[in-house]
């Protein structure tokens, strides 16, 4: 094979002819574009739309829409398929800045834009809360808020006896600020109906909640809506539901008789979709004199929106990374006057560790030992919270790897002895990370035909991750054909039931589900169910001009006609990372080098090592290309990525990507990644978990261990700024 094939898409995404949904001009397209709310919560007591309407080619001003014409989509944690359950433009409150008060629909982009911005409005003010500590903030118990067992306080053993009679103890708070996505295809639509049938091209995660919440919001058959999404340009989570803007889409679209187009700005999807929300952790680490972890105690305050309770679950990784007897977890929820937050790469895991492993650092600096020895002294094959196996943990040899790689060995412990010849500092620092291995239930169709090509449409969404090149290998691979002979349908509603694509779950749903159907084709054909075949003659043989073969697949232990009946209703079905019989993890060891420049105090990350253990590497370019981002995202969100408000106004402040700071080129160097590549032998036939997300968990630990380890000075509070290191010294 050659290496262009490695990533089936990577020459049309170069050359541009990769279509992503926006990039569609049906004729007789127009533009939408949206006003928002420029109060911190309140009524709406007027809008003033008479200098939008006077622009050249403004054709409809929609201020409100009749609840009876559009409906709430439901959260997608509550049962619905909605980011958030509020619905903007049915009524007049004002739930937070930034949110639409009016869509305008014209000729020209430029028209719809300018007309926006005419759009004016006065509000009956109300107080508001964009804060943890705000007086209007709201907290309150996920346990018994949201009576889940999943989503219930994590308790094993004694853990505030154990921590009281540890003679090592540590406690800390550590605190996560907002972040947002950024992707580089923002937030997108074209709706537009054919007939009494609407038509959806989006980039989205999550054709399905498209496909069906747009039903449940409009009141039409499901089968009456086709979502298209074959490439997103990026989702990381900010694209997984149905979001607000498509309804007042579809109707303007209706109400129009034509198909629009709408292209959120940046500053939009800041407020128009969901984000990582603040957090604030306590915890408290009781260790022996050795390192051997006792105790743990991990209590989280996460903010969450006045309508939904988006769950925390901040406990599940960090009640075992270890193998801690004793774990107490306590998660909180804080109402505040935002958007729904929701999930955003690594979710909670990657905040959760930030704390857990900075603490473990901070265990292995009282007792004396090396951080590395530390972490495999308190490696278990055990999950501590149920007792089960885990299917495969091989956290101990991806330290152990990445440490030779990194040559960890050269480690001088002491923190500010590491130094280069112009004084800079320089600090070495290690940390692991987990992520549940959750799966879905699919359906994966198959369609082979006499010119030796098979197609495949199956349930995954391809947001630059590399499902399309993983499902190609794997039946290229299967049946000893060329990648070239394998064409893959993902993200599309009219092609095969479509199940959201998050929670790094996209590899260990679809590829089972293939390998299952192409087991089904193999019978169908007659051929043994191993080896290569030959399939143009397989097919003739037959004498029909192709054969489909279909298969459905889902978690273990998952009630087979329940998970299918949600698949197609749209609605989440996934399952684990707790399994009849055992746990599945994915895992990760992050080594990182920081330099602390002396006068500007600039910290640089010249080199990260990365070792995964993801089960079997089903795609090898776009897995390490899915690590590589995690450990770039991870420099970022460690050193740059903070949304500010200004508690007075609401809304978030630098939403630009001028003021919202990424990781930049400038800020990568070397980043060297490594697999385990043991298959994992419980989870599924393929062997595979997930990757996308474990990839970054971890890496802000490990930079912060090494800027501890450089400076001296531990920093709880991420991001760590410049400022920060300057008043430290
Ligand atoms: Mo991912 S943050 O679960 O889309």
């Amino acid at each position: 094979m050659s290496t262009a094939q490695q990533r089936v898409d990577a020459r049309d995404k170069v050359t541009g002819t990769l279509r992503y949904g926006a990039d569609r001009a049906p004729d007789g397209l127009a533009y939408a574009a949206f006003a928002v709310a420029t109060a911190g919560r309140g009524r709406v007591i007027s809008v003033d739309t008479d200098a939008a309407q006077k622009v050249p080619g403004v054709h409809l001003v929609i201020t409100r829409i009749d609840p009876e014409e559009l409906g709430s989509p439901g959260f997608i944690m509550g049962g619905g398929y909605g980011f958030q359950s509020f619905q903007p433009l049915t009524g007049d409150h004002v739930a937070y800045r930034g949110q639409p008060i009016a869509l305008v629909v014209a000729d020209t982009l430029l028209a719809a834009t300018e007309a926006a911005e005419l759009v004016t409005a006065t509000y009956k003010p109300e107080p508001f809360a964009v804060t943890l500590d705000a007086p209007a903030a709201d907290t309150i118990v996920q346990s018994q808020a949201i009576p889940l067992p999943m989503l219930a306080d994590t308790v094993t053993g004694d853990a505030d006896a154990a921590f009281a009679a540890a003679p090592v103890q540590i406690d800390a708070e550590f605190h996560g600020p907002a972040q947002h996505q950024v992707p580089m295809e923002l937030i997108s639509s074209v709706a537009e109906w054919r007939g009494d049938t609407l038509v959806v091209h989006e980039g989205t995660q999550n054709s399905g909640a498209i496909q069906n919440g747009l039903a449940v919001q409009l009141g039409i058959d499901p089968g009456h809506v086709e979502v298209i999404s074959p490439s997103v340009g990026g989702g990381f989570g900010q694209k997984n539901s149905l979001q607000p803007h498509i309804g007042p889409l579809a109707i303007a679209a209706r109400r129009l008789g034509r198909p629009v187009k709408l292209v959120l700005t940046r500053p939009q999807t800041f407020h128009q979709s969901s984000f990582r929300p603040v957090s604030r952790q306590r915890v408290r680490l009781g260790a022996d004199a050795t390192g051997r972890l006792l105790a743990a105690i991990h209590e989280i305050d996460q903010q969450t929106s006045r309508h939904d309770l988006f769950p925390a679950l901040y406990t599940e990784v960090s009640s075992r990374l270890y193998g801690i007897g004793n774990f107490r977890g306590r998660q909180r929820l804080v109402r505040t006057d935002v958007q729904t937050p929701g999930y955003m790469r690594a979710p909670f895991e990657h905040i959760s560790v930030y704390a857990i492993e900075s603490a473990v650092d901070e265990i292995a600096c009282a007792t004396g030992q090396d951080p590395v020895a530390v972490r495999l002294a308190n490696d278990t094959a055990r999950d501590p919270v149920t007792g089960l196996p885990f299917s495969s943990r091989h956290v101990a040899e991806c330290v152990r790897r990445g440490a030779e790689r990194f040559g960890w060995a050269g480690r001088n412990p002491e923190p500010r002895s590491m130094r280069d010849g112009d004084g800079t500092l320089i600090g070495w620092g290690v940390a692991i990370g987990a992520y549940p291995g959750n799966t879905a239930p699919a359906i994966a169709k198959l369609s082979a035909d006499t010119a030796g090509t098979i197609r495949v449409a199956v349930a995954g969404h391809e947001m630059g991750q590399g499902i399309r090149t993983a499902i190609t290998l794997l039946v290229a691979d299967d049946l000893g054909i060329q990648p070239t002979a394998v064409q893959v349908s993902v993200g599309d509603t009219r092609r095969a039931p479509q199940h959201l694509t998050a929670g790094s779950w996209g590899t260990a749903t679809a590829l089972p589900a293939v390998h299952a159907a192409l087991r089904e084709l193999r019978t169908q054909l007659g051929l043994p169910q191993t080896g290569p075949v030959d399939l143009r003659a397989a097919v003739a043989a037959t004498g029909a001009p192709r054969v489909d073969a279909e298969a459905t697949t889902m978690a273990q232990g998952q009630p087979a006609q329940a998970a299918v009946d949600r698949l197609r209703k749209g609605l989440p079905a996934m399952a684990g990372p707790e399994y009849p019989g055992f746990v599945t993890f994915s895992y990760i060891a992050h080594f990182a080098e920081v330099r602390v420049e002396p006068t500007t105090c600039r910290i640089r990350v010249p080199r990260v090592v990365s070792v995964a253990d993801c089960g079997r590497v089903a795609s090898p370019v776009t897995a390490a290309s899915q690590v590589r981002g995690g450990v770039i995202w991870g420099i970022g969100a460690t050193l740059r990525e903070q949304s500010l408000v200004d508690a007075r106004y609401g809304g978030f402040l630098n939403s630009t990507m001028e003021e919202y700071p990424i990781a930049v080129n400038a800020d990568i160097h070397q980043i060297d990644v490594d697999f385990i590549d043991e298959p994992d032998p419980l989870l599924n036939p393929v062997g595979v978990k997930g990757l996308g997300e474990v990839a970054m968990v971890g890496v802000s630990a490990a930079i912060g261990n090494a800027v501890y380890h450089a400076t001296g000075t531990r920093f709880r509070c991420l991001p760590i700024h410049i400022e920060d290191i300057l008043a430290s010294l």
